[in-house]
């Protein structure tokens, strides 16, 4: 039977019911469902719709329905459209007469939102949390690469040595904007839309505030039809993902060009490597490689949610139904990388020798020459031509940059203990800069960030 055999003569043709079935997928709302409900119910008997005793039937068939969920003994019928018709359907064979009156005063449409307020609140802490813990695998292994350097590129191009640190940091703190935007997606879709009915509201004593205040909502909704029509939080919280998954995205990309021969910066642990059907040699970065290719598939789940969303007349519409699949996915996949990530780098072995090798190259000390003439008196614009006609010089006349420069009249031998292994690094002194020093300080912010964001997490959860 359905839930609207008053109103439609007949049976519903049985491709409307597999067109527009969603249990397949909302199941995984069952338990924020259960929660909506018993703050409804406690709502209704505070207003007097409700006896004492008509409350405590209605948990108890709730409770037994919960227990049934979590033993997997729950029958799913074939007609249940949604969970909604599921959880209300089990209520009523399990507590009579008195199940009629569960879905007093409410609709699906607030229902809904309501439920999938509480799930998103709950997924995108769960996957604050797990960002933080990627980080702290990045602060572990940037302290144990010490004074461990690499080339900086710029344009794939060697640019200057940089400290492998500094290099691990620069992720972190692109991470630390995501779970910013995490923490910020989660304030704005606090708010409980149950209560705003199918979109009016009610004419029966509903208490909304009670029920936002139940389910620890930070407060109810001011306008019934946003509230069951708005999916603002939806969409917030597939672009933040979409974007924490870029992060990622970069940050595989680096691991797979790292962990090839030609680079030889990185070698993946057996555990986290793949390896080839055929080619017996090989060792396939594959987990780097999804945490990139993953990225266009959320990408994807935001686009097709703004494209579904764009259109809509307000209120409520059945078009809203397509943003859980999307949203599902998105969470889901977010979990997945993050811990796959995290395990990818927390026993990955950074080759310094070969990172060191690639950095000592003469050419990318070159800006330090440069900035050491400024420190002579002379104008950048001119020192900078010094050293790039000496570079040109170098490579066309083959003869080593160092010989140049100490027979060079503006520098000399004590410019030239600058193009030394390891030296150039180490001149980098500005605050935020890729010098030893520098990192010093960035760690301890870093760390100090971790902790406050963990704080913020746990106090928002
Ligand atoms: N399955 C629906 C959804 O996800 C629940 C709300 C149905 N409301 C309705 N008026 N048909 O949006």
């Amino acid at each position: 039977m359905t839930l609207w055999h008053g109103r439609l003569s007949g049976g519903t043709a049985d491709v409307v019911m597999h067109y527009s079935v969603s249990l397949h997928f909302d199941r995984q709302l069952a338990h924020d469902d259960l929660a909506g409900s018993r703050a409804h119910v406690r709502g209704l008997g505070r207003g007097g719709l409700l006896s004492t005793d008509e409350v405590a039937q209605l948990l108890a068939a709730l409770d037994l329905v919960e227990a049934e969920l979590d033993s997997d003994t729950f029958r799913f019928e074939p007609d249940d459209e949604d969970i909604h018709t599921s959880v209300e359907r089990r209520v009523t064979e399990l507590a009579g007469d008195v199940g009629a009156k569960l879905h007093t005063g409410r609709s699906r449409n607030d229902q809904i939102a309501t439920d999938l307020r509480l799930y998103a609140k709950r997924e995108l802490l769960t996957a604050a949390s797990e960002i933080v813990g990627l980080q702290e695998v990045l602060v572990t292994r940037a302290k144990e690469a010490g004074d461990t350097y690499l080339p900086g590129y710029t344009h794939l191009q060697r640019a200057q040595p940089v400290l492998l640190s500094h290099h691990l940091l620069a992720h972190g703190w692109a991470l630390s904007r995501d779970v910013d935007r995490l923490l910020a997606t989660v304030g704005r879709m606090d708010v409980s839309p149950l209560g705003a009915g199918a979109l009016a509201g009610s004419s029966l004593p509903l208490d909304p505030d009670g029920v936002a205040e139940e389910l620890g909502f930070a407060g109810r909704f001011e306008n019934s039809m946003d509230a069951v029509s708005d999916r603002d939080f939806v969409a917030e919280a597939l672009f933040d993902l979409a974007l924490l998954g870029v992060h990622l995205s970069r940050i595989g990309e680096e691991l797979v060009v790292w962990s090839t021969e030609e680079f030889g910066f990185a070698v993946l642990d057996d555990a986290f490597a793949t390896g080839s059907s055929m080619l017996p040699q090989k060792k396939n970065p594959d987990v780097a490689e999804l945490a990139r290719g993953k990225a266009g598939r959320l990408i994807g789940n935001l686009t097709g949610l703004l494209v579904t969303l764009k259109g809509l007349p307000l209120s409520y519409n059945r078009d809203l139904q397509e943003d859980k699949e999307p949203l599902f996915d998105s969470v889901g996949q977010t979990h997945l990388a993050l811990a796959a990530l995290s395990g990818l780098l927390a026993t990955i072995t950074f080759d310094a020798g070969r990172m060191q090798e690639a950095a000592n190259g003469p050419a990318v000390a070159a800006v330090d020459l440069a900035e050491w003439l400024v420190e002579q008196g002379m104008p950048f614009r001119q020192a900078h031509g010094v050293v790039g006609g000496l570079v040109r010089d170098s490579i066309e006349r083959h003869v080593p940059l160092a010989e140049l420069v100490e027979a060079h009249p503006a520098l000399g031998s004590e410019a030239v203990s600058l193009l030394e292994p390891g030296v150039a690094v180490t001149r980098r002194t500005t605050p935020g800069s890729a010098g030893p020093l520098a990192v010093k300080i960035q760690m301890e912010r870093f760390v100090h960030r971790l902790e406050s964001d963990r704080n913020r997490i746990g106090f928002s959860s």
